[in-house]
């Protein structure tokens, strides 16, 4: 198989928060939020392994910053590491000053797809190059990510954790 680069995975969506997809407070909805990034997450690894993707887990989310109402919101979502049958996709999320057009980061997320054929079952993809300095700390991190979702699933016994024990070395 072909080697990709997480670039060509890149996706970029952007809309506006509308007023049914907010909070009392008037910002959007937590989980309005995740729906889109799920959205766009998907077509990334869509992208990287042209296969039927579906969504492992849930990663990491920070809601670092509010979306108010009326925002125009970009996610950018890229494939950060390919493993046999899954991928993790990381996610950075915007929103645009109405009068200067500058951008500022609100969330990021990262979540876990996995590839699979048409009754459900998980298939090998191609796997990933990282190119630049922050895709390839994205990359090497992603192995200790994705145990610790495998051991907080019940999928993975602490022990074999090899990769995210070694951070506590
Ligand atoms: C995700 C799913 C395909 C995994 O199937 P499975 O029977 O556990 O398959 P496997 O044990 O062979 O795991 C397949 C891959 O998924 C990874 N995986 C499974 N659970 C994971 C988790 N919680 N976090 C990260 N990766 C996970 C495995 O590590 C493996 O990766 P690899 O092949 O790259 O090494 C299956 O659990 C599923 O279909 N879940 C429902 C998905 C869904 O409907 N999502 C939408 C939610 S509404």
């Amino acid at each position: 198989m072909d080697k990709l680069t997480p670039r060509q995975s890149f996706t970029t969506v952007t809309d506006l928060v509308l007023p049914s997809e907010t909070n009392p407070l008037n910002n959007l909805f937590g989980g309005e939020l995740l729906a889109r990034m799920d959205r766009a997450a998907s077509i990334a690894a869509r992208r990287h392994c042209r296969r039927i993707v579906v969504t492992a887990s849930v990663n990491h989310v920070a809601f670092n910053r509010s979306v108010p109402l009326g925002s125009v919101v970009t996610i950018e979502a890229q494939v950060s590491r390919a493993f046999k049958s899954s991928m993790e996709v990381y996610m950075d999320v915007w929103i645009e000053d109405r009068e200067s057009g500058d951008r500022a980061k609100a969330n990021e997320a990262i979540y876990s797809f996995v590839a699979v054929d048409d009754t459900g079952r998980p298939v090998t993809i191609p796997p990933i190059h990282p190119e630049t300095e922050v895709e390839k700390e994205r990359y090497d991190a992603a192995l200790r990510r994705k145990q610790l979702s495998l051991v907080l699933a019940g999928k993975m016994k602490a022990k074999d954790a090899t990769e995210l024990a070694a951070l506590f070395e």
